[in-house]
Parts: structure tokens; C-alpha cells; sequence
């Protein structure tokens, strides 16, 4: 069964609140056959990663970058899974409150070193999470997960 692995970095009850909406849609019903696995980015390996079909990413965005546990999760993954995850697709959603773009743009630099395909546009929550961004969340879980729906 295609296998979608979840890696989020979620330090708060707005983060907790992005990560479940997410998680909820990946996790649909309607969507069958896919497998989903959710990994803390501290604890997820590089094992998860090559044992998986596609990614599901949630992180804050820190200091103009993806939070430390999220790079750390790619320096970790990165030389181990190069060759052998190259062209799977992948999601993200990023939180802050200011402003997302030195992490957007981190994440495309290391997605694009990967060699990961977007399945999806990146959904940026700023603040408290309102219902719109929670419906994004979801639909993104969601879509990155029929994506590897057989
Ligand atoms: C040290 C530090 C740096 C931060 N830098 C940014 C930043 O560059 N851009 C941004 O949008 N938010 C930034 N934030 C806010 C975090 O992204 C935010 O605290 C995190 O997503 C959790 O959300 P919450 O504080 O609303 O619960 C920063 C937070 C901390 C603690």
C-alpha cells in the first residue's frame, strides 16, 4: 500500500491545530489505500523516508528559516535518501507570525536538491489559525494523499 509520511515540527496550540487539520485530511476516508505515518521531525529517519511514497511537511518558520528540527530532519535525510526518493511528491504547510519567505525559500532549495516534485502549492499560516487556514491545511493533507491513492 502507498505509504504518506507526515513530518511536522509542532510546538504550540496553533502549530497542534495546523498539524491536525492536516493530518485529518490526509487521513479522509474517502481517500483509499494509502497508508499515513506522522513522525516528529526530531525522531523521523532516513529509513521512514525511503520506506515512504510520498511527504507531507508542517514547520514553523524561525529567524527567516525552516524551524531547526525541520533542517535538522534534512540534514539527516538528505545524502541518505538522494538517490532513491528523487521525483516523489511532496506538501508543505509553514506557521509564523511576521513573515514565511526565508522559509519558503529554504524549502524549495532543499526540495529542490532532493529532487521532490511539489504535489501541491505550499499553505502559509500566519497567527492563530482561522478557518480558512485550517480548510487549507486540510485540503492539503488531503490532496498530497489521494495523490498516492491507487
Ligand atoms: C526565535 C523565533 C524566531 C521566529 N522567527 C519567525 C520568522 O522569521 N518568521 C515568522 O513568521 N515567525 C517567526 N517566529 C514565530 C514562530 O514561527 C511561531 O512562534 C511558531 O510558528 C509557533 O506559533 P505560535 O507562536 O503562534 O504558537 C519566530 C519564533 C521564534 C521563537
Amino acid at each position: 500500500m502507498p505509504r504518506l509520511l507526515f513530518v511536522h515540527h509542532t510546538v504550540s496550540p496553533a502549530t497542534h491545530d495546523c498539524y491536525q487539520a492536516a493530518l485529518e485530511g490526509a487521513r479522509d476516508p474517502s481517500i483509499k489505500g494509502v497508508e499515513v505515518v506522522s513522525r516528529a521531525a526530531l525522531v523521523a529517519s532516513a529509513t521512514d523516508v525511503l520506506e515512504a511514497d510520498g511527504y507531507l511537511l508542517g514547520t514553523p518558520v524561525n529567524l527567516g528559516y525552516l524551524a531547526g528540527a525541520m533542517k535538522h530532519f534534512f540534514d539527516t535525510i538528505y545524502y541518505p535518501c538522494i538517490d532513491e526518493t528523487r521525483g516523489r511528491p511532496f506538501g508543505a504547510y509553514l506557521h509564523g507570525n511576521q513573515g514565511l519567505e526565508g522559509g519558503q525559500r529554504a524549502l524549495d532549495t532543499i526540495t529542490t536538491g532532493l529532487g521532490w516534485k511539489p504535489a501541491q502549492a505550499t499553505v502559509g499560516v500566519l497567527g492563530a489559525p482561522g478557518p480558512s487556514d485550517l480548510a487549507d491545511c486540510r485540503e492539503l493533507g488531503a490532496a498530497v494523499a489521494a495523490g498516492l491513492s491507487l
